[in-house]
């Protein structure tokens, strides 16, 4: 089978895929034919070192966390009723592989039929991350939120959930985008890419920025004149807020696995929508993660292994 590895933190350019010998699941391990990963900031952020203080792969190691497949093999110890199953979820040894063993674990998510793999594999580091971000900051109906990177594989996501909660959500992004985030839940959207001063005063007020993008000029510039917002975000770890009553915080972690389980659930009734940029076919991942970064993507760009 063939895996991507990182073999230096010298970008895509230090992306190889490699074969290795397949591997049969131990006693206690289920084998996954890979279906999807998802292209993440979390890979290409990572592949130059830029992380090296949250994520502690160090060259050469395979790429990527989450994965979407179908179970082929189970170990002798495990149910056999297991075989055939569509599953979500986690490898932190590396998911880009063509197939992965898979110890027990709380995050092995069965895909309801309703949801495709592609748009499972979408939640990792997108909806959970929207979610985690929501209960740090306490989001209750009725709150005006102002979102950046409206458009991402997070935000997107942002949009749908906060719209859910009956928050009325203020969307920056780019105006190409405007009716697509408008048909996601967004009340009003600003266009980062003009000035944001007049936008910002012709909008209602948001006391809670659940910020995406980490940039710190676009956070000051948010946030200038806006005494009563309070900044969460996912993206930076050190924001220095402009007033007394203003505050920061940096959001991170994991959600439960109940959490996902719902998630999914709302796949499958449509509450829910996965934003898939592209799909690539695993070999073109250079491209893919270049692809990933331009400007004007909505949502996730995935890699596929299998279908
Ligand atoms: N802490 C955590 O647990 C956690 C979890 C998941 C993700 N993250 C981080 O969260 C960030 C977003 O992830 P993602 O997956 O949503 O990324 P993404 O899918 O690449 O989306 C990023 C969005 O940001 C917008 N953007 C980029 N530069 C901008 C700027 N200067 N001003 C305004 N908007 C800008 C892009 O819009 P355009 O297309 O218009 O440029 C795009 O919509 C990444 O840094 C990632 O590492 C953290």
């Amino acid at each position: 089978m063939e895996i991507i590895q990182q073999t230096a933190f010298t970008g895509a350019d230090g992306i190889q895929l490699t074969t290795v010998p397949d591997k049969q699941p131990t006693a206690t391990q289920i084998q996954l034919k890979t279906a999807y990963t998802p292209v993440l900031p979390w890979d290409w952020r990572s592949a130059t070192g830029e992380l090296a203080g949250l994520n502690p792969a160090r060259p050469p190691y395979v790429l990527s966390y989450a994965l979407t497949g179908i179970v082929t093999a189970v170990g002798q110890l495990r149910r056999t009723t297991l075989l055939g199953q569509r599953l979500l979820t986690v490898n932190f040894h590396g998911s880009a592989r063509e197939q992965n063993l898979l110890a027990p674990s709380p995050l092995v998510l069965p895909v309801p039929d309703q949801v495709s793999l592609a748009a499972a594999t979408t939640l990792i580091g997108g909806a959970d991350a929207a979610v985690k971000l929501m209960q740090a900051a306490k989001i209750h109906a009725g709150m005006t939120v102002l979102v950046t990177g409206a458009a991402g594989g997070v935000g997107s996501y942002l949009v749908q959930l906060l719209h859910q909660q009956g928050a009325t959500v203020l969307a920056l992004s780019r105006p190409a985008n405007r009716d697509w985030l408008t048909q996601l839940g967004a009340n009003d959207t600003i266009d980062y890419t003009t000035d944001l001063t007049t936008q910002l005063q012709a909008a209602p007020k948001a006391t809670v920025l659940l910020d995406t993008i980490g940039n710190t000029q676009l956070l000051n510039s948010l946030a200038a004149g806006q005494p009563q917002l309070q900044v969460w975000s996912i993206a930076q770890q050190n924001w220095q807020p402009l007033a007394a009553t203003q505050a920061f915080h940096f959001v991170n972690g994991p959600i439960w696995p109940q959490q996902y389980r719902r998630l999914l659930d709302q796949l499958a009734t449509g509450q829910l929508t996965a934003a898939i940029a592209a799909t690539y076919d695993f070999h073109d991942v250079r491209q893919a993660q270049q692809a990933a970064q331009q400007p004007g993507q909505r949502g996730r760009t995935l890699l596929r292994y299998s279908h």
